[in-house]
């Protein structure tokens, strides 16, 4: 399998971890691909909208935005590993997640997505991650991904993950393996129902768009180019 890794952290500790116990435990022979933010995405979303309004190529961030998304697009299976920060994802993966806006279903979403697996792996002191795993899950529906499975791993005993019981750990690690060894076969999931259902209101709302506009917006060329929606005809000018 081809493999993406996005880490929302640069710290090699409790989530560098449990991401690299859940590779392991993938096996062998497969192409892995790792970013670490922010040092591979340093810079937040600064709004210019000129992704949305022109093309996402002219992102004054799009060295670094650009090779993940297409890195991503060429993956079969798509790892988040994230810790909790006050209670959410933490604000680097959030960056990445806002800078990949340009590519939700109702901007111009590319149908690659639609056909990947994602992990979400994260990890907090206390058993609360619900927050965090649906700040990434939120944008991966969005970006049309249709299988999404999330492990919320309660460290209990602290932060730092050599000081954790030797128990601990050992739980910590045969829970990630049991749940790796859900992803090792690299069949694509199917077309999910809610990504389905995303997909075609977004093509209604484009093709509504499409017969009033005029002059097509960035957006409504990419659905027209893609043959996502009919080009409707209309008198320019
Ligand atoms: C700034 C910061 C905020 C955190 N917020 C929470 C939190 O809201 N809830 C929680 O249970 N753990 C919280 N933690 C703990 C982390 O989720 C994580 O378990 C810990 O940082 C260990 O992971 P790491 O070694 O990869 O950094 C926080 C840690 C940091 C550094």
């Amino acid at each position: 399998m081809k493999i993406t890794v996005i880490t929302g952290t640069e710290q090699k500790g409790c989530t560098y971890r449990i991401k690299e116990i859940f590779l392991n435990a993938l096996g062998t022979g497969h192409e892995i691909t790792q970013y670490y933010l922010p040092s591979d995405l340093p810079d937040f979303c600064c709004g210019c909208k000129i992704c949305f309004l022109h093309d996402e190529n002219l992102c004054p961030h799009a060295a670094h935005v650009v090779p993940i998304w297409n890195s991503l697009l060429e993956s079969d299976l798509l790892v988040f590993a994230s810790p909790v920060y006050a209670l959410r994802t933490t604000a680097q993966m959030k960056s990445l997640l806002d800078h990949l806006c340009v590519h939700w279903m109702v901007h111009r979403p590319d149908e690659r997505m639609f056909s990947k697996k994602a992990v979400i792996l994260t990890n907090a002191v206390g058993p609360i991650q619900k927050g965090a795993q649906s700040d990434i899950a939120t944008s991966l529906r969005w970006l049309g991904v249709s299988q999404i499975r999330t492990l919320g791993i309660g460290l209990m005993e602290g932060i730092i993950f050599n000081q954790l019981s030797d128990k601990r750990q050992k739980d910590i690690t045969r829970k990630t393996v049991k749940f790796a060894k859900k992803f090792k076969n690299p069949s694509p999931p199917h077309n999910g129902l809610k990504v389905r259902g995303l997909f075609a209101l977004c093509r209604l709302l484009h093709q509504q768009a499409a017969r009033k506009e005029v002059i097509l917006s960035a957006d409504n060329r990419y659905w027209v180019e893609k043959g996502f929606i009919k080009p409707s005809i209309k008198k320019q000018g």
